[in-house]
């Protein structure tokens, strides 16, 4: 197992760029499937799920390969297959994107559900709910979603449940609507940025999506889709975990190739906590302050500060000057960092009501301490770049499932920090 060691106390400084959004790459690969002339992306950040997810794609009969210039192009090149084994999306619950598409396409799919997650609860009711909406004839067999579907109807849909919208079930229904039979209207959407850049790619394959980016979608139908060449946007989660990087350091950096505005609600926390920022058009310069000042954080759906960052956030508080109270409303049991946290001297209490009170101290001590998943290991790299000593980050697969040579880029900007195994 690859382990990551860290010796804490540098200030980080100098520049470096953000990849591209892993969370709008894989839906965007999983609607490949619907393309009748091959995909050309470009910025698909080169990470584990990438790679799990187009080893889904090939099982379904779809030829993945990456460019010498690091496109990645995708292309049918048999369509018979409609089964995406339990084996791959256990390891990745966005393989379930590819649900909506194999139903719109093939008219058949059997998709395994994905099954447990270390972060809570994650069910895909809505996705069934919106598939079936639009005609799709859905059963769960076995562990296996098993659908059938003529051509899809448009329909009326609704995304969103007790904890706000669905990000992926919107990802599918949309997949699935752009080439049903008529109107479309998707209720509750998700207004994510990565949900608007599906919506983007599929409209660059001749589909007609209107409201990207409002809770209201709007679809009519076509009958087919061609190919594209297109462009994934930054990723804004991994852009605002490097700025908590150098915050949490207390240096001064900047990070390129971002959308600023796909992070307003993060800078201006970070700002709140005492770190000065100047934004230009593409890029973020950070300073980070000696200490952050406490402040309560609730991760909330876009435009809120995103459940992908609590933790980092966590880490990055358990330094400041007093207490913060933090609560994450789209998933309220994402607290596995908790624990690991403390083992680095952190002073976190969870009273029982959701909420998790970090009580700020002067200095984070290093330890060795395991990666439970993807942004919790996130957060221990930060808290170690903080820390007193050395810190080993056990388990950092999940690190490399969604940060594009994290550590590389963190001792480019002058980190001490290094891989073994
Ligand atoms: C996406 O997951 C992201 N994954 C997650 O990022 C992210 O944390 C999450 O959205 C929230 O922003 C990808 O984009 C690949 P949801 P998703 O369906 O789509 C409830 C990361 O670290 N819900 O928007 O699976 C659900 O329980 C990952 O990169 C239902 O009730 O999340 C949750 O409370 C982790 N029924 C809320 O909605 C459903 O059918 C939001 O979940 C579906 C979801």
């Amino acid at each position: 197992m690859k382990r990551l060691c860290i010796t804490g106390g540098r200030p980080l400084c100098g520049a470096v760029a953000t990849s591209g959004s892993k969370n709008a790459a894989l839906p965007i690969m999983a609607a490949s499937i619907l393309a009748r002339q091959p995909v050309r992306l470009e910025g698909v950040p080169r990470l584990r799920d990438v790679c799990t997810l187009a080893d889904i794609l090939r099982s379904l009969g779809m030829s993945v390969s990456r460019l010498p210039d690091g496109d990645l192009q995708l292309d049918t090149v048999e369509s018979a297959s409609v089964r995406a084994d339990y084996e791959l999306l256990s390891r990745m619950r966005a393989g379930f994107c590819v649900l909506g598409p194999l139903l719109a396409r093939r008219g058949r799919a059997v998709v395994s559900l994905p099954g447990g997650c270390a972060i809570g609860d994650r069910p895909v009711d809505l996705h069934l709910a919106g598939l079936s909406a639009l005609g799709a004839e859905l059963k769960v067999q076995h562990g296996y979603v098993v659908g059938r579907a003529k051509r899809l109807v448009g329909a009326q849909v609704q995304l969103s449940g007790p904890r706000g919208p669905t990000v992926t079930g919107t990802a599918n229904v949309l997949c699935a609507a752009v080439t049903a039979r008529g109107q479309s209207v998707l209720r509750g959407a998700a207004v994510e940025p990565e949900v608007v850049d599906l919506g983007r790619f599929l409209n660059a394959m001749g589909a007609r999506i209107e409201g990207l980016g409002t809770s209201t979608i709007a679809v009519e139908g076509v009958d087919q889709l061609g190919g594209a060449r297109y462009r994934i946007i930054p990723d804004r989660i991994e852009a605002a975990t490097l700025l908590l990087a150098v915050a949490i350091s207390g240096g001064r950096a900047t990070v390129e190739g971002l959308v600023p505005g796909h992070i307003d609600t993060v800078l201006a926390a970070l700002e709140r906590s005492g770190c000065s920022i100047d934004t230009t058009a593409h890029s973020v310069c950070l300073s980070g302050p000696e200490r952050p000042r406490a402040q309560d954080i609730c991760a909330r759906p876009y435009p809120g500060i995103p459940s992908d960052i609590q933790a980092q956030w966590m880490a990055y508080l358990s330094l400041a000057q007093g207490h913060s109270t933090i609560r994450d409303e789209v998933f309220p049991g994402r607290f596995m960092h908790v624990a690991e946290l403390k083992r680095l001297s952190a002073r976190i209490a969870s009273p029982g009501d959701g909420r998790v009170v970090v009580q700020g101290v002067e200095r984070l001590a290093g330890a060795a301490v395991t990666a439970s998943d993807l942004r919790a290991s996130a957060a221990l790299v930060l808290a170690g770049l903080a820390a007193e000593g050395e810190t080993v980050v056990r388990d950092v697969y999940h690190l490399d499932r969604g940060y594009e040579e994290f550590d590389r880029k963190l001792a480019e900007l002058g980190a001490q920090i290094r891989r073994i195994s």
